[in-house]
């Protein structure tokens, strides 16, 4: 992964230590940041809800209805969406994007894994 100079890293913790379906909130600098493992692959997102600046990442981590196109509830992609913990708009958290309206999407920063280390570039 590319990796702007420019960036600050942050590091998460032991990449061990952020098993599939974990987080962890960051706090630095006034910053608050939600690292996740979603199957094994790491995310970050701004913890700032681009609806209403709620605290988007202490939401629960769950799945969602998906699109169908008979009348009926398919329920999937359990572990990859975070629900805000203000008033519940679903975002994707490998994108940020909010699922029920593409003009909201909550900032990420790339992850990487460096010496067993999960490492956010902010
Ligand atoms: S502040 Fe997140 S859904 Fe409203």
């Amino acid at each position: 992964m590319n990796v702007s100079a420019a960036t600050r890293e942050v590091v998460a913790g032991e990449a061990a230590g952020l098993p599939p379906g974990g987080r962890v909130i960051l706090d630095f600098d006034g910053r608050s940041v939600g690292v996740f493992n979603v199957a094994g692959r790491f995310f970050a997102l701004n913890n700032r809800c681009p609806h209403s600046g709620g605290p988007l990442c202490l939401g629960p981590i769950t799945g969602t209805a998906l699109p169908t196109t008979e009348f009926k509830f398919v329920y999937g992609r359990q572990g990859s969406i975070l629900r805000c913990a203000w008033h519940g708009w679903e975002f994707d958290i490998e994108t940020g994007q909010a699922l029920a309206d593409p003009r909201y999407r909550a900032k990420t920063f790339p992850v990487t894994v460096e010496n067993g280390n999960v490492v956010v570039h902010v």
